[in-house]
């Protein structure tokens, strides 16, 4: 069964304490932090404070998506006894590799996503390192865009390959997930969604998830 993760850069900032229980308590897998820079995509989003704040309230593991440039430099502050996945992107980072291995020390799975454009063959040297691969399905920066539908196909060739080689990560698809999406998007075969403005901008953020999970 695929787990969701509800990104709260859709949610209420104002109630963002009271929407992350909610969707916590409806069964949300995990809450997906997206980081933006500025910089890397054309966003400015919250950083790690935002992220603490949530810290003693009852939740699944924090997955954080920075979406920086140099990850390798700010991921640390990331690291907390409730994340459990920390993932940078691909195309901002000259030294996959060091950085996989230094989150892992944290003690906290190491993810890589890869943008709409981007093959997947960029991550072959990292195949073996990796907890989690991160397929963007819209253009980073933004919620509420479309699904990318190529994207999908993405998912697929990861599955195969997972089988090929005996690798253990999950795979990961995040922009664009809705109603609409959904049944595409779980006959990929993919083990993770997120998805943020179906969620947080839907009148009962809770009810949503449920709705989700039930399709799930
Ligand atoms: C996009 C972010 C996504 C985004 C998802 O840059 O990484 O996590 O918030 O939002 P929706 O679900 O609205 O596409
Ligand atoms: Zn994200």
């Amino acid at each position: 069964m695929a787990k969701i993760a509800p990104s709260i850069l859709s949610a209420d900032f104002s109630r963002l304490g009271s929407q992350v229980k909610a969707v916590s308590k409806a069964g949300a897998d995990y809450i997906h932090i997206d980081v933006m820079d500025g910089h890397f995509v054309p966003n400015i989003s919250f950083g790690a404070p935002v992220m603490k704040c949530l810290n003693d309230l009852d939740t699944p593991p924090y997955d954080v998506h920075l979406m920086i440039s140099e990850p390798g430099k700010y991921f640390e502050d990331f690291v907390t006894d409730k994340t459990g996945f920390i993932t940078f992107h691909q195309e901002a980072e000259t030294h996959m590799n060091s950085t996989i291995q230094r989150i892992k020390a944290a003690g906290i799975g190491a993810g890589v996503a890869i943008n709409p454009a981007t093959p997947i063959w960029t991550l072959d040297e990292v195949m073996e390192d990796v907890d989690l691969i991160l397929v963007m399905s819209v253009n980073p920066g933004f919620g509420g865009q479309k699904l990318i539908p190529s994207t999908l196909k993405k998912v697929r060739k990861l599955i195969e390959i997972r089988e090929k080689n005996g690798f253990d990560w999950q795979i990961e698809i995040d922009g664009g997930v809705n109603r609409d999406t959904l049944p595409s998007v779980i006959d990929s075969g993919v083990d993770i969604l997120v998805a943020g403005s179906a969620v947080f901008n839907a009148k009962y953020p809770a009810e949503e998830i449920q709705y989700f999970k039930e399709l799930l």
